[in-house]
Parts: structure tokens; sequence; C-alpha cells
């Protein structure tokens, strides 16, 4: 969800008013993504990498995903499952502080029957790391194939990415999800993720038809 720091800086208001708009977006998309009977919505709420972002930027993106895994309510009633990926938070790389924590196991456990689409939070993600844990857990197992990498990542139920999509005029690919998206569909836009809207979805997943 990249460009939050941009969208604000283009209003001439402080970066985290763009995180908190994002935060917004993400919650106006679930909705949207919904209608569009999507399966599988993955989003990168917060990376690795993002730890050595000044301490109140980070603080202020740790309160907007308790926050977001706290709209519980909104998720059940359109009958979104809620999943979170990165680092377990009993590895001694992990950065997920306790209160975070417990928000997201409360939201998992509170939207775990619905049926319909699930919602993927990626945060204290990085596909490095999760490649990593995978070939460990492989190898404790005895085989290191690709069958095995596949069953250790953190959720080896989410499908192949079909589209990725990458927000803000951003032309490169990050450190998400590259062993799932082999011959993955990505779709380019300028806009900034507060303004990554019903139509820019559209968009996206025109590539697929
Ligand atoms: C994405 O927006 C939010 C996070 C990575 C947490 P950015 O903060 O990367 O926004 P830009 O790239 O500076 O515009
Ligand atoms: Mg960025």
């Amino acid at each position: 969800m990249d460009g939050n720091g941009r969208w604000a800086k283009r209003k001439h208001l402080p970066r985290t008013e763009g995180h908190t708009e994002g935060e917004e977006n993400l919650a106006r998309l679930v909705r949207v993504a919904v209608t569009r009977n999507v399966g599988w919505l993955t989003v990168f709420g917060f990376s690795t990498e993002n730890w050595v972002r000044p301490r109140t930027e980070v603080r202020h993106i740790l309160g907007l995903h308790k926050k977001l895994f706290g709209r519980v309510a909104e998720l059940n009633e359109l009958n979104v499952r809620i999943q979170w990926m990165g680092r377990p938070f009993d590895s001694p790389e992990a950065r997920t502080p306790k209160y975070v924590q417990r928000a997201i196991r409360k939201a998992i456990a509170d939207t775990a029957t619905n049926t319909g689409m699930v919602l993927t939070v990626a945060f204290d993600y990085g596909s490095h790391a999760e490649m990593v844990h995978a070939a460990r857990a492989a190898a404790a197992e005895g085989t290191i194939d690709q069958a095995s990498i596949a069953r250790n990542l953190y959720l080896p139920a989410l499908p192949p990415v079909d589209v990725m999509v990458r927000t803000s005029g951003e032309l490169r690919v990050s450190n998400f999800m590259l062993w799932q998206s082999v011959g993955t569909e990505v779709y380019f836009t300028d806009r900034p993720w507060p303004e990554f809207d019903g139509h820019e979805l559209d968009n996206a997943l025109a590539l697929l038809a």
C-alpha cells in the first residue's frame, strides 16, 4: 500500500495523515473487493525493512494496524475472514509489539467462521524472511524441495497471486510474496494508495479477463 507519504506531501499534510488515510482507504477497498467477488485480498501493511523509519511514524502506523484489526464488526458484516502473515511472534527476529499481537489474534478469532473473502494483512513481513523460515522448517523435516518449502510458508493455504498491484508509480518489485508470484500479472498505477479506488481495482482485475 505504497504512496501514503507522497499523498500527504502533495496535500501539505504530515506523513502520518497519509497513513491514516491509507488505512481508511483499505476499509473502503475491502468493501468494494467484496462486491467484485474477490476471493483473496492480501495487502502489504508493514515490512521487515520499515522498522528503521522515525519512531513517531512507526508508532502511528502501529496504532493504525490496531485500528485495522479492530474493524471486526465491519468484517463480520461483510463475511470477511481476516488473517495475518509476518515473522512469527515467538521467533527471535519478530518485532510486532504485544498490543498489536493481541489485536491481530482477536480479529482472527472473531472472524474465523466467516466464509467470504479472505483478507490477509502482511505486517512485519518480508518475502526473504518468509523463505528463510520455510527453508529452515523444510530442512528440519528432512527434505528441501519445492513442495516442502511451499507447505512451510507462513500461510501455505494462500493461493498463488493472480494479480499484484503496485501503486504510486513504483515500477520495482518489492519484498512481497516473491515465492507466490511466479507468472503473476502486475498492475501499475501512478495513484498513491489512498486514492486506489474501485475503478483502479477493476483495472487490475481486468488483467485477468
Ligand atoms: C506506504 O506508504 C506505507 C508503509 C510502507 C507503511 P509510504 O510511507 O511508503 O509512502 P511514500 O512511499 O513515502 O509515498
Ligand atoms: Mg513507500
